[in-house]
């Protein structure tokens, strides 16, 4: 990987005064939680996005789809953060007002020490009443990160009775608007994204990079493939994100 482009990242990001990170499932991938859209081990190449990720999915079958948010549930509990989500709650403590839009559910940049962060895509732990969206708590057994074929009934709603499902966004669904109206604030108002991990390709999530270089804002994306962002770039870092991120804290 070139250094000249490393040190043309740093000086952009040293010369900053507002950056923020726009992350996908690409930083968790050295914290062996999978990406979506990998060729070979990327959750969408085994399993179905229509069955396991929209309401109609969760109607028609809720066992499997409980089932396997519970085991990547407890992937992520068992999972520790990585170079890459270390780092960039290092950037909050050098930046106060640097601050985290992540697409991801697994809740890892806030176990590295990230305390600015808008969920777009919601949170998995976040459970509530599919009917009656009353908040709910659920045990997630920590030993079903080793079944990714776990089938298991919900539980049911204390006040309504029907089951409680996992507090993510599925397709077909709105997006988090208190979250959404926090990340866009963030993307019009930053100098500098760091946008880190993700293919691009789910929207509106995705159109937040637009948003921020329409206003200015200098775009450092670090990806080991050629995404949708890569045209948008001012710096393109072809490297996984738990090596590249740190590599460009120690120029700075
Ligand atoms: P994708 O799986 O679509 O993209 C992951 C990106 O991470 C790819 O561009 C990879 O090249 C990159 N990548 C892989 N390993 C990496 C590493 N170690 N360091 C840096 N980058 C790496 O995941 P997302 O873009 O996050 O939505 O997917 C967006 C949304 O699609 C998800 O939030 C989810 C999914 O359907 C919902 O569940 C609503």
């Amino acid at each position: 990987m070139s250094e000249p482009l490393f040190d043309r990242a740093a000086d952009l990001l040293r010369t900053s005064k507002h950056p923020i990170a726009f992350t996908g499932a690409g930083i968790s991938a050295e914290s062996g939680i999978s990406t979506f859209r990998a060729s070979e081990e990327g959750l969408w190449s085994k399993w179905s996005p229509e069955e396991l990720a929209t309401p109609w999915g969760f109607k028609n079958d809720r066992e499997l789809v409980w089932g396997w948010y519970v085991w990547r549930l407890a992937k992520g509990m068992s999972a520790l953060p990585n170079a890459g989500h270390d780092a960039l709650a290092m950037l909050e403590q050098r930046w106060p007002n640097f601050a985290v839009i992540t697409q991801n559910v697994d809740e890892l940049h806030e176990r590295a020490g990230s305390k600015r962060i808008a969920h777009l895509h919601g949170l998995a732990s976040a459970f509530r009443c599919f009917s009656c969206a009353a908040p709910a708590t659920f045990d997630v057994p920590l030993d079903a990160a080793d079944n990714p074929q776990l089938r298991m009934p919900p539980p049911a709603c204390l006040h309504c009775g029907d089951s409680i499902r996992p507090g993510v966004v599925w397709f077909g669904e709105g997006l988090p608007q208190d979250q959404w109206n926090q990340a866009d604030d963030w993307a019009m108002q930053c100098d500098l994204m760091l946008v880190i991990g993700t293919s691009g390709i789910v929207q509106p999530a995705a159109s937040l990079v637009d948003v921020a270089r329409r206003n200015g804002a200098k775009i450092i994306l670090i990806d080991p493939s050629v995404t949708s962002h890569a045209t948008l770039a001012d710096v393109h870092l072809r490297e996984a994100a738990g090596v590249a991120l740190p590599k460009l804290l120690q120029r700075l």
